[in-house]
């Protein structure tokens, strides 16, 4: 933080915070940047914060699917390459596949869209001053506040990244196979500690999960047992007639999901802890916290305590924030798109083929309306780049998404990166 460009409005929690970075900077130095700042817009963009949360609500009461969408980004923003809002990229300019193609992403990422109408509405705000990493922070804060978590301050001041890969993932990123060794593994690889993924992984009390994705638990678990004997039986039952044997040439994508918590799975809260003590935790890693002694005393302790598991959970997010950030002119850039790297777009054009190129070309224009006095205009592709009048959550989509370029060896390193087993 800067010491001297402190808000003058700094709250406890506000110090609490500080103190909890102080710690942070000490166990990880090389992951977390200093220098993010609460009001860090209050002179380039003062509306930002607020615009983004109107929004954020406004998406969240159309679909509550949104809410643990935007957590989830932020996550798995922040956990790979840092809170640079790499995972919002569609595109890597280096030509890499990017981190949204990776199996712990793919078509299963929530929360796209609303990041979209937040960018483009608050570019037509202030161009060129919010970026879109920070977007991200402040949306899953708001996010988590709409499902139920007392609001907390979020520091702002990120740049976004000029990458993507999805092959930063492998071996990196946390999959639903995992036990508590390798969690809190990687969890300290990115300087957090096992009660940072005890009090994370209470994020999983809203949203919910693919079948695919513990699919291994219910259908031939091993050669003794056709389900996962540490499952309530009861439950494994329940889930097994929601989640139906998968057939060969099943298409993923329409894959049943089932919510992590069956009794308030909207609402951020402590009865996931509760579910696992009760068995019934969804993921071979959601239950992995009740079978290590070490994380089973803090999910008893978080499970008869909300108040403070919302304020550690808070503090959690804020550490998360920091993860490798990028900060000051010299580092990354503000986006204009945050699918896009600024550039990208015209690059592209000028490699398209000629063909491609004339396609795109507006109709030829009647000879009555080309004797029209010449108007000085922007190129027509620039044109279709401005922001348009309509309100935001009205808006087409800024650009329509492109299907992935392939990668030779995607379907290889997903298979290997999946690691239920
Ligand atoms: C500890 C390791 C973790 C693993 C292995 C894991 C894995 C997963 C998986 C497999 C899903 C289901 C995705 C789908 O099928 O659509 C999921 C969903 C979710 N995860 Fe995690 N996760 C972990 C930690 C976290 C953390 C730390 C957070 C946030 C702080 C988080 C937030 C969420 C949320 C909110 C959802 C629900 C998303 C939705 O319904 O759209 N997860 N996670």
């Amino acid at each position: 933080m800067r010491g001297n460009n402190m808000p003058r409005h700094t709250s406890p929690f506000l110090f609490a915070l500080l103190a909890s970075a102080a710690t942070l900077l000490s166990v990880g130095d090389a992951l977390v940047v200093d220098g993010l700042q609460v009001g860090f817009y209050g002179k380039t963009c003062p509306a930002a914060e607020g615009v983004i949360s109107d929004i954020v609500n406004n998406e969240i009461a159309m679909d509550r699917g949104i809410s643990p969408g935007l957590i989830r980004l932020f996550f798995h923003d922040c956990f790979i390459t840092g809170c640079d809002a790499s995972i919002l990229l569609d595109e890597s300019p280096a030509g890499d596949v990017p981190e949204k193609e990776s199996s712990a992403n793919g078509f299963t990422l929530v929360g796209l869209r609303t990041i979209d109408i937040a960018k483009s509405t608050v570019e037509g705000m202030c161009p060129g001053k919010v970026s879109c990493a920070d977007i991200l922070a402040f949306a899953a804060r708001d996010a988590a506040v709409a499902a139920g978590l007392p609001r907390y301050e979020v520091a702002a001041g990120r740049r976004d990244g000029m990458r993507s890969n999805m092959d930063d993932l492998p071996g990196n990123f946390p999959v639903p196979g995992h036990h508590v060794p390798r969690l809190t593994e990687l969890f300290s690889q990115r300087g957090l500690s096992q009660e940072d993924l005890v009090l994370l992984s209470g994020a999983h009390s809203i949203g919910g999960a693919h079948c695919f994705m513990f699919s291994n638990r219910i259908y031939n678990f091993s050669q003794d047992a056709d389900v996962d004997p540490t499952l309530d039986p009861e439950y494994a039952k329940w889930l097994r007639q929601m989640c139906p044997p998968r057939q060969p040439g099943d298409d993923p994508e329409q894959a049943p999901k089932v919510k992590f918590d069956a009794q308030t799975g909207e609402r951020l809260d402590v009865a996931y802890y509760s579910e696992l003590l009760a068995r019934r935790g969804l993921l071979t890693s959601d239950n992995a916290l009740i079978e290590d002694p070490q994380t089973r005393a803090m999910v008893e302790n978080f499970a008869r305590n909300e108040p403070l598991w919302q304020q550690k959970f808070s503090q959690a997010m804020q550490k998360v924030g920091m993860l490798d950030v990028l900060i000051g002119e010299g580092k990354g850039q503000v986006r204009k798109q945050c699918r896009l790297v600024n550039g990208q777009e015209k690059e592209e054009k000028q490699q398209q083929p000629q063909e491609e190129q004339e396609e795109q070309q507006p109709p030829e224009l009647e000879e009555e309306e080309q004797q029209q006095p010449h108007q000085p205009q922007l190129p027509w592709f620039l044109q279709r780049q401005r922001p348009p009048v309509l309100l935001p959550w009205l808006r087409p989509h800024p650009r329509p998404r492109r299907p992935f370029r392939k990668h030779p060896v995607a379907d290889l390193v997903n298979g290997f990166f999946r690691g239920f087993h």
